[in-house]
């Protein structure tokens, strides 16, 4: 069994769809309830035994990784208030020293083109990657999860969830070769069919557990759908020598990537908090 321990964050998309707020807040960092996005995929994936956290960049993203740091000062200013669970709360977004990096990518070329930067970073070891804006909320977290099915049937694994047919036209979709229990094995991917083409509907999700092998495929990927450079395309490339694992989740996905799916997963997080689903009764709750 391969303990998984490095996990890749893409956050070097433009967040065009949450313009004109994205000119200058990094869309990780718009914040569901009082957390940055990037902090709910951080406490994934630190759930599911991730020791390393590399981050995958762009010009503008400097909040972001400012947010990782220490506030020594602000840090001060709380406990000299006697703030301590404000304090807790601060400390606990700090990332400790040596566990994270972040590598550059100049240009949105695709997912698939910013995985691939981590190359060097990942070497010859399985890795996670998480997408932040598809925010997943579950009693054992996703990638936990995927790590317990994964340590079982080993291989190229994602996410999945089951859509309407007629959405299959926004995921990756997986083509079914047999189930059993959560997990699907599947023979291929297709990149965003129409309904009538889709193999199946059970679409990928942002969650995967990748071989190194598809850092290998990923170097030889020329650009596929919408110009980019897809993973999808790589994790396809590589069923020539990995299987394909499917794993559908319990849970509900949220793409915070979208102004609609943001405020869903906005108003579902605040009704689960007692202080904010019914306010005025829970006076004091912080
Ligand atoms: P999206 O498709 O959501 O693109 O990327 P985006 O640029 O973030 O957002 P829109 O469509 O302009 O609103 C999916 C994930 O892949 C990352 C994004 O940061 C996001 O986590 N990504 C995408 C990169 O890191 N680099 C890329 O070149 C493209």
């Amino acid at each position: 069994m391969t303990h998984i321990r490095k996990a890749i964050f893409p956050v070097a998309g433009l967040g065009t769809r949450f313009l004109p707020a994205t000119k200058t807040v990094p869309k990780e960092m718009l914040p569901l309830i009082d957390r940055p996005l990037i902090q709910y995929a951080v406490d994934e994936a630190r759930a599911a035994g991730i020791e390393e956290f590399i981050f995958i960049t762009s010009p503008g993203k400097a909040a972001l990784e400012a947010y990782f740091d220490t506030s020594p000062g602000l840090e001060h200013t709380l406990a000299a208030a006697g703030k301590d669970r404000l304090l807790a709360e601060l400390r606990a977004s700090n990332m400790p020293e040596g566990q994270h990096s972040f590598v550059r990518q100049a240009q949105p070329l695709g997912l698939g083109h910013a995985v691939r930067l981590a190359a060097r970073l990942v070497g010859s070891e399985p890795f996670a990657v998480l997408l932040p804006d598809d925010l997943i909320r579950a009693d054992t977290p996703c990638l936990q999860q995927m790590v317990a099915a994964h340590a079982e049937i080993g291989g190229n694994m994602v996410a999945t969830m089951d859509v309407p047919r007629a959405a299959t036209s926004s995921y990756g979709v997986l083509d079914i070769e047999h189930r059993f229990g959560r997990t699907v094995r599947a023979r291929g991917m297709v990149e965003k069919p129409a309904p009538q083409d889709a193999p199946s509907t059970q679409a990928v999700v942002g969650r995967y557990i990748l071989q190194p092998s598809v850092m290998a495929r990923l170097q030889g990927v020329a650009a596929g759908a919408g110009g980019e450079i897809q993973l999808t395309d790589a994790i396809a490339a590589d069923l020539a020598t990995t299987p394909l694992n499917g794993y559908h989740f319990e849970g509900q996905r949220f793409d915070c990537g979208s102004v609609a799916g943001y405020i869903e997963a906005t108003l579902a997080f605040a009704m689960a908090r007692p202080d904010l689903a019914a306010p005025q009764q829970a006076a004091g709750w912080r």
